[in-house]
Formats: C-alpha cells, sequence, structure tokens
C-alpha cells in the first residue's frame, strides 16, 4: 500500500530541481478544457522513466502505477514541475515516487497536482528483464 501526501505535506514543492518541467497547450485538454489526466501520467511516466535509466543505463519499461492520485486539476499555460524520488530498487526493477505540482505563469504559489509511484523494468535487447546495475 502507498503512503500518499495528505494536505500539511502539499503546501510547497520539494526543495530540490524538477526531472523535467512543462507546459500544458491547448492541444492536452479534455472535453472541458482542463488538462488530459493522460497527459499528466504521460509526463510522469517521462520523467519516472529518464530518472530509472539513470541507474540502469539501459532501456527500461513501465511495468506498474500505483497509487495515482489527482488532487487538484490543471490548467493551460500551468508551468508543471515533476519532482521524481526513487522508492525502491529490486533486482530489475526501480519504483519511483512522482509529485507534479503545477503553478499559473503569473502566480508564486504551487498546488500538488498530482502523484504516483511507477515501476520500471531494465530489459535487454530480447526484452528479458536484467538485473540492475551494482553499485
Ligand atoms: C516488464 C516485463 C519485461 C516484465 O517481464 P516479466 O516476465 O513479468 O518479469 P518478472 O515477473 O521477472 O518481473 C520483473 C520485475 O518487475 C516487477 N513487477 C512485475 N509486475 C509488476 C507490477 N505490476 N508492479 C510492480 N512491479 C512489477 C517484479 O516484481 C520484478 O521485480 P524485481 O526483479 O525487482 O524483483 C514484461 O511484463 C513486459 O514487457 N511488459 C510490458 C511493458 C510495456 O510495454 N510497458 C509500456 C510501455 S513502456
Amino acid at each position: 500500500m502507498v503512503k500518499m501526501k495528505n494536505d500539511k505535506d502539499m503546501i510547497s514543492p520539494p526543495e530540490k530541481t524538477p526531472t523535467i518541467r512543462v507546459v500544458p497547450l491547448p492541444a492536452d485538454t479534455n472535453a472541458y478544457g482542463d488538462i488530459f489526466g493522460g497527459w499528466l501520467l504521460s509526463q510522469m511516466d517521462l520523467a519516472g522513466a529518464s530518472v530509472a535509466t539513470e541507474i540502469t543505463r539501459r532501456r527500461v519499461v513501465t511495468v506498474g502505477v500505483e497509487g495515482m492520485n489527482f488532487h487538484k486539476p490543471v490548467f493551460v499555460g500551468d508551468e508543471v514541475s515533476f519532482y521524481t524520488d526513487i522508492k525502491r530498487k529490486g533486482r530489475t526493477s526501480i519504483a519511483v515516487h512522482i509529485e507534479a505540482w503545477a503553478r499559473a505563469r503569473t502566480e508564486d504559489q504551487s498546488r500538488m497536482v498530482t502523484e504516483g509511484v511507477f515501476t520500471f523494468v531494465s530489459i535487454d535487447e530480447n526484452r528479458k528483464p536484467l538485473e540492475l546495475p551494482k553499485t
């Protein structure tokens, strides 16, 4: 069971550099004009894969997503920062907790919009799981 953040933890973003920072555009909206959940998921997947690949230095694939929470909406033009934190390294897999924080470009305050734990598996050229490098 993944322990998610409570309201107290959602006041300010992590004090570190985000893995990626992206601005969603009108093409990323759903039928109601808010940013599509699938856009957020794909950005989280990209951020998580990036940090997992720093460890494996080999191709990774996403094998599972846990505890995905959409806390607040995201709007066109927000600056969205994706912060990653390695939660667990297994034999062939790496679990990454990912938080997305959005900020309206004219404001100072950020809000936590989504979080989830994405698990990536290192694979070889035959798409078979590959042991993580020893550190
Ligand atoms: C990822 C894949 C290669 C794993 O193959 P597999 O034969 O199931 O491998 P295993 O059962 O040995 O599992 C490999 C690791 O994944 C972990 N795992 C498997 N399913 C998981 C899940 N749903 N959530 C979290 N971890 C999972 C296992 O615990 C194991 O971790 P460990 O080696 O660190 O202990 C295979 O499932 C696959 O190709 N899936 C499709 C991936 C994909 O296309 N993703 C979308 C695009 S990137």
